[in-house]
């Protein structure tokens, strides 16, 4: 994965992708990271990037021009790269754009580059936006200062998908939305803390009971917190309930088949006594 960043704060970029596991996949190549000063580009000769909104209003805008250029050098160095013309996408940051989840991440982790472009002031002139940008992409209902933080977030997420990024292969997958379930309580060394003990199942060396107490926990979860995702589950699951329903009625009538058993045992108990 190769993440090219159009900024004007280059270091908050490096700086925030560069510790732990982020990091580390610099570091081992699974990701390579190119954060782009757009104020290399401007072909002011103050090195100015932004100016007044026509029609007026608050604030400063991003001018289109060294914008676009640093794009342009952006795509003819990955053209450089592969060999051949390529369109990458680029993701502008923005909170008008689509919500970002899980399941964006996955998709947009499959590309092999990713142009992200992050705002400030009051924006970016309309124009180069609708000349370069293939997505619009928000990081919640809140407004921030800048689309640097938004374009961490989404590298971070984007980048735990790429393969050779996490130790364990699965550990992407396993985890809360990954199928709209949060994950479940994990615990760790002492077995018992602060006068709180490990749930005994976890201790049991069953794996099957173990992956099964971990669902439970998961879908409990997942309906107390997040009751919308546990409804988008519960459609796609349905299954699951019809298999719970069964096994219920299963142990029920083995109780009831136990409880007739112990009647009867003591009733032929009572009748040899008399
Ligand atoms: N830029 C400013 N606020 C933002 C947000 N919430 N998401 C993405 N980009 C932004």
């Amino acid at each position: 994965m190769h993440f090219h960043v159009l900024t004007l704060f280059p270091e908050m970029i490096t700086d925030g992708f560069s510790t732990s596991i982020t990091g580390r996949s610099l570091e081992n190549g699974s990701v390579t990271l190119n954060a782009v000063n757009i104020r290399d580009y401007t072909i002011n000769k103050h090195k100015k990037v932004d100016d007044y909104p026509y029609g007026g209003g608050a604030g400063m805008l991003m001018q289109a021009q060294p914008v676009y250029d640093a794009y342009k050098a952006v795509v003819q160095n990955i053209n450089q790269r592969k060999g051949q013309k390529s369109t990458p996408r680029v993701i502008y940051l923005t909170p008008q754009g689509t919500v970002f989840k899980q399941s964006m991440a996955k998709e947009l982790a499959r590309e092999e580059d990713l142009i992200f472009l992050c705002g400030h002031y009051e924006g970016i002139d309309e124009r180069v936006l609708e000349e370069i940008v293939t997505d619009y992409i928000s990081i919640g209902d809140y407004v921030l200062t800048g689309g640097e933080l938004p374009a961490l977030v989404l590298m971070d997420a984007i980048s735990r998908m790429v393969p050779g990024v996490l130790g364990n292969s699965d550990s992407g997958e396993s985890e809360s939305h990954s199928n709209y379930l949060l994950e479940y309580p994990q615990y760790s060394r002492p077995e018992m803390w602060n006068g709180k003990s490990v749930p005994p199942v976890l201790l049991s060396g069953d794996h099957a009971k173990v992956e099964e107490w971990r669902l439970e926990k998961s879908i409990e979860r997942t309906a107390k917190m997040r009751p919308d995702l546990y409804e988008k589950w519960a459609s796609e699951n349905e299954e699951y309930f019809i298999r719970k329903a069964k096994r219920e009625e299963r142990k029920r009538k083995n109780e009831l088949r136990k409880l007739k058993k112990a009647q009867k045992a003591q009733k032929a108990e009572t009748e040899g006594k008399a």
